[in-house]
Parts: structure tokens; sequence; C-alpha cells
């Protein structure tokens, strides 16, 4: 294990999951998809596939990465199914693609915190222009992706494991200040009503599609990241209540933005929700307006730490989705890990060129596309790139790996692993739920898909 290097502790295994996990999903995604998707109804879905689906593929995947200690190519390979390995390459173009917008997010969330230094609340209404001036956001991208290579070229156990157990709990406590402020406003009891009580008539099939994707999403699964993650993971680690802790972190960080974000939607649009389905542009748009309202210095102080918080948030999890393209190309391609970061950060930075020029800047990639979520043919390339990424490739990819565990690798060899460094797992309740979900669940969610889809 020594060369790969490892985890420093337990608490540092879970602090990096976790790390991977909270991020952009959970408070710019989570509140826009929410919000487009009718409120609570979409709520209770993504809750269900959380739990019930997402937290076995997560257990799955970490056991794969551990038994292993390869790259989500590599893991396919050594245990002895090199035919299955396509789909360690699929999670890997999975990677590139979610990382070439998501850093493109991470840019503009990067860019508010000079916003708010300089007191600029305004920023609110003049979204759609400072997403549009390329040539701003796509410095700030490329900054952050330059330190995200920085971070990643530096190995896995390095300071960012450490600053991840100060400040995801600091993230925490504003954004719980933050909630406590919202709901002193008028009006935040629609916002409540809105996120908390579920109409299930919004409830459709697309909706549905969108709460799964958001919930792999956000759980970072589907792609190998945990399988990748995983290898660094020792013996005696219980991967079984890590993934319980990964998962509970990450929800109740996403239900915490949810509850920030709604009260002051009922509040701005005096309880009518109009603006809730704005869209990508949601909380840059809200957050602003939470700090313009505290006003004066604190309001300043505010929104300059809350953005600073949210790019560490999104720092964890580029460096997660950028170490999966990385350790595929160290383990298998033989290139040394420095180049191998760099190059792969730049060739990744390339492909979300297309997004960043689709938002306002160039007609043709801001209007020319489709998906089944907009209906529509005037959808921008970031909304493509997610969609395919998202909505379909990571659900794809967990099911898949669900099915590949379960009848391929056999499931006694996946309960074997899940039962190391966790006395008691084995004929517990947990056992069986995660059997029936990887053996039964995930293969009929995976044909659900396949019917929906083609
Ligand atoms: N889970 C991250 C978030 O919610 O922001 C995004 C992500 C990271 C997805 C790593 C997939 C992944 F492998």
């Amino acid at each position: 294990m020594a060369p790969r290097g490892g985890f420093s502790s337990r608490l540092g295994f879970i602090a990096a999951a976790a790390g991977s996990a909270v991020g952009l999903g959970n408070i710019w995604g989570f509140p826009y998809e929410v919000g487009e998707g009718g409120g609570a109804a979409f709520v209770v879905i993504y809750l269900f596939f959380c739990f019930i689906l997402c937290f076995p593929v997560m257990a799955t995947e970490i056991a794969i990465g551990r038994k292993t200690q390869l790259n989500p190519v590599g893991a396919f390979n050594a245990l002895g199914f090199k035919k299955w390995n396509w789909l360690g390459k699929m999670g890997i173009l999975a990677g590139v693609l979610i990382l070439s917008f998501y850093n493109i997010i991470a840019g503009w969330a990067f860019g508010y915190i000079f916003e708010m230094i300089t007191g600029n609340f305004g920023i609110a209404d003049g979204f759609s222009e400072y997403i549009k001036n390329v040539v701003k956001v796509g410095a700030y991208g490329a900054l952050f992706m330059a330190t995200t290579a920085f971070v990643v070229s530096k190995g896995i156990s390095g300071g960012i494991e450490k600053a991840a157990k100060i400040l995801m709990p600091t993230l925490i406590i504003m954004m719980l200040i933050i909630v406590g402020y919202s709901l002193t406003l008028p009006n935040a009891v629609d916002g409540l009503k809105f996120y908390l009580v579920p109409d299930f008539s919004k409830l459709s099939g697309s909706v549905i599609y969108n709460a799964m994707g958001q919930a792999f999403f956000s759980l970072s699964l589907g792609m190998g990241a945990l399988i990748t993650y995983g290898s660094y993971v020792s013996k005696k680690e219980n991967i079984v209540s890590a993934a319980a802790w990964v998962t509970l972190a990450d929800v109740g960080i996403a239900l915490i933005a949810g509850l920030m974000i709604f009260p002051l939607i009922g509040f701005m649009s005096g309880g009518t929700m109009e603006g809730a389905g704005r869209g990508p542009g949601l909380i840059f748009v809200t957050l602003p307006q939470i700090f313009g309202n505290i006003g004066g210095t604190l309001g300043i102080i505010a929104g300059t730490v809350f953005f600073v918080l949210l790019c560490f948030a999104a720092l964890t999890s580029t460096v997660s989705l950028l170490e999966v393209p990385v350790s595929y190309v160290v383990d298998e391609m033989k290139i040394k890990r420095k180049k191998a970061v760099w190059l792969v950060a730049g060739v990744i930075f390339l492909v979300g060129i297309p997004s960043l020029l689709g938002n306002g800047y160039s007609e043709f990639f801001s209007t020319s596309f489709t998906t089944y979520k907009a209906g529509g043919t005037d959808t921008d390339f970031l909304s493509l790139v997610a969609a395919i990424a998202n909505d379909t490739l990571l659900p794809l990819g967990g099911c898949l790996i669900s099915f590949f565990a379960a009848y391929i690798w056999k499931k006694h060899n996946l309960d074997e692993e899940l039962a190391e460094g966790a006395p008691g797992y084995k004929g517990s309740f947990v056992q069986k739920y995660l059997n029936f979900a990887v053996s039964y669940l995930a293969p009929i969610v995976l044909g659900a898909l396949f019917v929906l889809t083609v």
C-alpha cells in the first residue's frame, strides 16, 4: 500500500469521502433541482434514492476499491474481469465530463468571493452579464483548475484532509446561522411549505429521473470516485459505517442548503415562490440577496466567508473528480503522477470551454442543444453535458457496478470485503438490506433506465 499512500486515519477517510460528496452538488445543485422539480415531492424522491439505492452502491464502490487497491479500470482487471473494465472507462469519461462543467460553476463561485469583498450584492441582478464575461469567469475557472491540480499533485493524504476537518464543520455552522436568519424574514413560511410539504401531483417521470441523478451526483457515485478513494482505505476500516456517515453528512448538508434558500425565495417573491425554478443560476442570484439584506460590514464578511467556504467544499470535490482520471493514467499508462495531473487537468479545462461559452457569450453554445429535461431544442451546452453525465452516466454506472458486484464478482466476495473491519456485519439487518439493494434493486433500476432511455 505504501507507494500509493493512504489515509492517515479513519476520520481521514470519512472526511475525504465526505469532502468529495459535499460540494456544489449540495449547495448549488440541490436547491436548483428542487426548485425546478416543484419542491418537496422532489425532496422525498431524492431522499428515497439516497438511502435505499445510493448508500449500498457507495459501500460497494468502496469495497471494490479497497479489495483491489486500484483505479476504476485496474480494479476490474485485478478482480479477474477484464471484460468489465469498460465500466471503469465509462466512469472516467463521466468524471472528465463532470469536472469540465463543475469547474466552470466553481469558477463562478470563486469570482463571487471578490464580488462579496467589494460589497457588490447587486451582482444578483447582473448575474447573466457576469457569466457572459468569459474572459473573467474563464480566468477564475482556470485558477480553480490549477488549484485542484496543485492539490492532487501533492498526493492524497496532504493538507486537504486536515483542512476538511476544520472547514466542513465551519461551513455547516455558517449555513445554520443563515438558515436561522432566513427563517426570520417575512413570507419565509411560504418557502418552507414549497420545500417541505410535498405536492405529489408535481411528480413526473422526469422529476424522478432528475432526483435519482442528483442523488448519485451529490454522493459522488457511479463513476468510480469511491473505488479510487476506497483503494487508499485500510483493512481495519468499517466500510459500511463510513458509507453511512458520508451519506448522512451529504444529505444533511443538502437539506440545510434548501432551508437556507427557499425561505429567502419566499421572502423575495412575496410568497409566490416565483423564481424558484430559475435553474443553475439560483444560488448565485439568491445568496447575494441574503447578504445584501444583512447589509453593511456584516453582510460583506458573511458573504465573503460563505463563498470562501463554498469554494473549499467545491475544491474537495474537484480533487476527487480529477483523482479518478489521474489515478487511471498513472496506474495504467505509467505516466509520472505530476505530469499526469497537469496534463489531465489541462485537457479537462479545454473540454469545458464550450460550457463556458454557452452561458450567453456564444449563441451557438448557449441555445443549440436539447435534453429530455428542458424538452425544447434551445438548451445550452453545459446543461447538455450535465444531463448526460449526472443524470445518465452516473445512475447507469452505479447500477452496473452493483450488478457487477452481485453477479459477476459475486455477492459473497462483496460480503467478505464489507465484513472486514466490521465486526457484527455478518448476519445483521444491514447486510440483508445491502444485499437486497445491490442484487435486486439496482438491476431493476438499471432495467428501468434502459427502457426509459432507449
Ligand atoms: N458530489 C460532488 C458534489 O455534490 O458537488 C460532485 C461529484 C464529485 C460527483 C465527485 C462525482 C464525483 F465523483
